[in-house]
């Protein structure tokens, strides 16, 4: 395949992008009043405003021609259609079955996934409503109070995010927990808030061997056979969540206790299978099945939509114009609801996992950027913190304002008073950030307020600001299940339309493999009492010096 920096509409794309490079979008909203009009995608409550970002009425169908020269449409078929798409582990990338509320027939190696997909949720449906009513028993007898998931990565930042962000419509009665780091803190602070009787831990694993998931795993059962003097508890206290039946049952996990999910359901894909099991304690099924609707909504608009009204095609499209036209290498998520404090390490793993590669489909270096280097914060904490640089930095930021027009809490006076006053925070931003504020403004707006010359000769300058920096600002009305399946769903997708165009397949992470590798080397070496000498200079000695206080 010719690289796509060849294609017709790259290139067209690239002399556009010469021809506004200079534009101000300031310029560009007082030209055209409907810029907003014809800048931004409505679906149901859900408003994607784009029109902060720097094109013209040229770029996004020149975009779109993008879009088709990579054959989007034909990727777009074979994601749904499971077609071994992730080729390079030899599977098929099938997370949107997990969420077909219709049920249509979906083929994975000539056999329909849906009938095992039911009867997984049906099985979590029976098991959380168990452990939510009580009826499901701690080994001596007590209902379960506490409910720790121990994994990492897609094992765990998935459900840890949701349950944060849907803890509204949690179990009063249970506390969701979540352990990940291989580092002892995480489970020892974690098991201080637990009591053994009444703890349920699920132990969530696709491979069941990921190092930092066993470890903790395996210190959670010393914990509790320590406590309860019985190896038998495990079966009251553990669960497990795993394509390796062998691997959990030789821990020690009853074969009733496993839940299922499948190899063609990637890590960072997996909280709308039965790795979302502690969503299902905490929320109850039925708020789980809601997240999944809401995803299978966005699945449908993805598949039917035409491109230019398609929002993660579009949102796709915007970043690439940002990454590879602009050179804007990073991108914020800056989500203005509290509960949503964890969305950006979350989509941290999505995207940078997915898109963070330079071997493309035909196995040769790509040349272009790809994956951006993601980061975030919820607002309006971040404003406190590296907003500066977003405003005054001499790099530019590409960012996501996240914003329901309604909060889950009435507090404070009128019950919205706290939510008015953060929504004008995020409106302020994104406009500040476009505007920007000449030096001559600055100027006027202090000789205005009576500041003496000298001061203003001072400060002018440094309270000037570039502005023309693009922001796209997402509103829905309330974050429940279903919105934030659909919220989550739209970045899926967007991440695959960019790995499209950059013809990467976004469903392999070999980048994560090598370092496992080697820390496999170096911990039998940590054990070994004689100096190591096997590797170069630097790690020898870091070795050898952590070995001599250790
Ligand atoms: O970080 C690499 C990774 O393979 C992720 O893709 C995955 O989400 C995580 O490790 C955990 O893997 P597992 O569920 O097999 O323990």
């Amino acid at each position: 395949m010719t690289s796509i920096t060849n294609s017709k509409s790259w290139l067209a794309l690239a002399e556009h992008q010469k021809s506004i490079n200079s534009a101000q979008m300031r310029d560009l909203f007082n030209e055209d009043k409907d810029r907003f009009n014809h800048n931004h995608i409505q679906f149901d409550d859900f408003l994607i405003d784009f029109s902060k970002n720097r094109i013209t009425n040229e770029t996004l169908p020149l975009l779109v021609s993008l879009a088709r020269e990579a054959n989007l449409e034909q990727w777009k078929d074979k994601l749904f259609s499971g077609d071994k798409i992730n080729f390079s582990e030899d599977r098929a990338v099938l997370h949107t079955a997990l969420r077909n509320r219709t049920n249509t027939p979906v083929m994975a190696d000539g056999k329909d996934v849906m009938p095992e997909i039911n009867a997984v949720i049906d099985k979590m449906a029976l098991f959380s409503e168990s452990v939510r009513s009580g009826e499901w028993k701690g080994f001596t007898g007590k209902r379960i109070e506490t409910v720790v998931n121990i994994g990492i990565g897609g094992s765990d930042l998935g459900p840890a995010m949701v349950c944060k962000a849907l803890k509204p419509f949690g179990a009063k009665h249970i506390s969701p927990l979540f352990v990940s780091n291989v580092d002892g803190a995480d489970l020892a602070q974690t098991l201080e808030k637990c009591d053994p009787h009444t703890t349920l831990f699920i132990v969530a694993s696709k491979t069941f061997t990921t190092q930092e998931t066993m470890t903790n795993a395996f210190s959670a059962r010393d914990w509790v056979i320590g406590h309860l003097n019985d190896s038998a508890a495990i079966r009251n206290h553990f669960v497990a969540i795993s394509t390796n039946k062998s691997a959990v049952e030789a821990f020690g996990i009853s074969p009733d206790n496993i839940f299922e999910f499948w190899d063609w359901v990637g890590g960072r894909y997996s909280l709308w299978s039965s790795i979302g099991l502690s969503i299902a304690i905490f929320l109850g099924i039925e708020n789980f099945k809601q997240l999944l609707a809401g995803a299978h909504d966005i699945d449908n608009h993805f598949k039917t939509a035409p491109l230019e009204k398609n929002i993660p095609v579009i949102l796709g499209l915007i970043g690439i114009w940002n990454i590879n036209f602009f050179n804007f290498k990073t991108h914020a998520i800056l989500p203005y609801d509290q509960g949503l404090s964890l969305l950006p390490s979350y989509l941290q793993q999505l995207d940078m996992e997915s898109n963070g590669k330079f071997i493309d489909r035909e196995g040769k270096r790509v040349c272009l950027h790809t994956g951006p280097i993601l980061w975030g914060e919820s607002g309006t904490n971040g404003q406190h913190a590296f907003y500066q640089l977003i405003h005054q930095g001499t790099e530019i930021v590409p960012t996501d304002f996240i914003m329901p027009i309604h909060s889950q809490y009435k507090i404070g006076k009128n019950g919205d008073e706290h939510h008015k006053i953060l929504i004008s925070n995020f409106i302020a931003q994104t406009q500040s950030l476009m505007l920007g504020k000449k030096e001559e403004e600055a100027r006027n707006e202090m000789v205005v307020a009576g500041f003496p010359e000298k001061e203003v000769n001072l400060l002018a300058s440094h309270k000037s600001f570039l502005g023309n920096r693009p922001s796209t600002s997402i509103l829905f009305d309330k974050l429940d299940p279903k919105t934030l399946g659909r919220l989550i769903a739209i970045y899926e997708h967007k991440i695959f339309v960019q790995g499209v165009i950059w013809n990467i397949n976004s469903f392999d992470q070999w980048g994560v493999e090598y370092g496992k590798q080697i820390a496999s080397l170096v911990l039998p070496e940590l054990r070994e009492k004689s100096a190591t000498v096997s590797f170069d200079s630097s790690t020898n000695n870091l070795i050898n010096y952590t070995k001599k206080n250790l």
